[in-house]
């Protein structure tokens, strides 16, 4: 079969993105070659490189027709954009190549494993989900011809048929493979199923892995199950979540659970919730176990909510990955740091100890909007506490976003109300932080357009995009009270 959609979208991408040019994309953050990008997809190593595919549809900066995007990379940082893998074409595949994962076979070449997406009755007609392969070498992949592997017929009595997707596989000790894979009940909670192969083309149900307790929103999509520091995690992306303290917020969240699995029952049995990232953009993430032994994990740095945040018309691209983070378990609960590769790319450092703030202001060398910074901040005197801490960032004349800290609240808050958004989505979050000794910490990463912050050396994280013209790189800080702040500064990719 000539699979015309993909020769066409692999024609358009070159021309098109060719285009683009590079100063309106972030440096380190993976971006679609052109058009389109949600969740990460096949995230994986294979003959010596990193792959990253990625939802994408290439014609719009819009979400439509899903195909596989792919990229490359030798570090995590540096990426290569390949033509796209998958196209929607196939009878069970017309409506969309949804989100799915990636392995090498123990013959050398790779399967992809993918939700394939019809639609009976039209474009506004009913989905049906089912499961499918594809088989490549890196460049080139062929859809497997006994596709779909997994359809309705493979579900559990109860489960919907119109949402099951987003298959996870993995290799196990015994050679064999097992898929996880999200899906709901008909009254719409959502359920992690457990499949298994000995082939990794011939797929059986074993088990219901977790299930929803009406907890963690409706639909479960995305899921990812590892082992971390001697324990069993499980990342889930629900759909419809209502909010939970800081802990969890309204719409579409990432839920981090940390527990074990029996092999007797084949269910995940949780100790321990957490939200994954407590910012507005973060969903879908996907992890790999890398040539030397790290867990590393990329989400979408978006959410479903706040796409139509205006600014990004003229942009030929809508969507970033977040930079990659290394997860470790401390005190039961999930840490993330930024990939270490990253201290291979700093630039010139600036330090300052003991720098008093109280009136706004700024410090000679603390600008950019592609750098690295550690923030430590504390009271100037204990017994009296400042009342609020502002750093001010990617700012000018006009624009600026906000990280505010309030001590006696322990909220840190990001703020890009005043970014150059002229819809009113989502331009606020707050996160409740532990302060150690009366001091918190963060890391700081800055990318054209986006900010993430790795809070008390990655007991949380906070992401957000921002749209603000890069050219606003200014950075200032103010304190209602006395407090006193000690920062490092690094540049980063300089000169790229
Ligand atoms: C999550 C998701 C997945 C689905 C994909 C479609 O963001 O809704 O469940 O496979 O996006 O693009």
């Amino acid at each position: 079969m000539v699979n015309y959609n993909l020769i066409f979208a692999r024609a358009y991408e070159k021309e098109e993105a060719s285009k683009i040019p590079a100063s309106s994309r972030p440096i380190f953050h993976l971006t679609p070659w052109i058009g389109w990008m949600n969740d990460p997809n096949g995230f994986s190593y294979y003959h010596g490189q990193y792959h990253m595919f990625y939802q994408y549809h290439p014609y719009d900066t819009e979400w439509d027709a899903m195909h596989w995007g792919h990229a490359v990379s030798h570090d995590l940082l540096h990426w290569t954009h390949l033509p796209c893998v998958l196209a929607p074409e196939s009878p069970y595949d017309s409506f969309g190549c949804f989100s799915g994962s990636a392995m090498e076979l123990p013959d050398g070449r790779q399967l992809l494993m993918y939700t394939g997406v019809r639609k009976d009755g039209g474009y506004k007609g009913k989905d049906y989900q089912t499961q499918c392969l594809a088989v490549g070498d890196g460049l080139n992949y062929t859809k497997y011809e006994g596709n779909p592997v997994l359809d309705a017929s493979d579900l559990p009595a109860d489960l919907s048929p119109h949402d099951f997707r987003d298959p996870k596989m993995w290799r196990t000790k015994d050679g064999s493979y097992r898929c996880v894979i999200g899906a709901r009940r008909m009254d719409k909670r959502g359920v992690l199923l457990l499949y298994g192969s000995e082939d990794g083309f011939s797929w059986h149900f074993e088990s219901i892995l977790a299930e929803n307790d009406g907890r963690f929103g409706l639909m479960w999509e995305c899921p990812d199950f590892f082992p971390l520091d001697g324990k069993d995690v499980l990342f889930v992306s629900p759909q419809d979540m209502l909010p939970e303290g800081f802990e969890y917020h309204n719409g579409n969240g990432t839920v981090c659970q940390i527990g074990r699995f029996d092999e007797e029952t084949k269910r995940f049995l949780p100790e321990h919730h957490q939200a994954i990232d407590y910012g507005i953009d973060f969903y879908a993430p996907q992890t790999i176990l890398t040539p030397d032994g790290r867990r590393v994990m990329i989400g979408w740095m978006q959410n479903w909510d706040t796409c139509k945040m205006t600014g990004y018309e003229e942009r030929p691209w809508f969507g970033q990955m977040t930079l990659p983070r290394e997860l470790s378990i401390r005190s039961g609960r999930l840490y993330q740091q930024p990939i270490r590769e990253l201290s291979l790319y700093r630039g010139q450092k600036v330090e300052y100890k003991n720098v008093h703030v109280s009136d706004r202001k700024t410090l000679d060398g603390i600008e950019g909007r592609s750098i690295e910074m550690d923030i430590r901040i504390r009271p100037e005197d204990a017994e009296k506490p400042y009342l609020k801490f502002i750093m001010y960032f990617a700012q000018d004349d006009k624009y600026y976003s906000m990280l505010s800290f309030r001590p006696h609240e322990s909220l840190l808050k990001i703020d890009r109300k005043f970014s150059g958004s002229r819809r009113a989505y989502i331009h606020q979050r707050r996160c409740l932080v532990a302060q150690k000794n009366g001091e918190i910490h963060l890391h700081v990463i800055l990318d054209r357009f986006s900010i993430e912050i790795f809070i008390n050396d990655g007991e949380q994280v906070m992401t957000a995009t921002i749209l603000t013209d890069a050219d606003a790189r200014g950075i200032s800080f103010e304190s209602d009270g006395h407090a006193v702040m000690d920062i490092t500064k690094y540049s980063l990719f300089d000169g790229q």
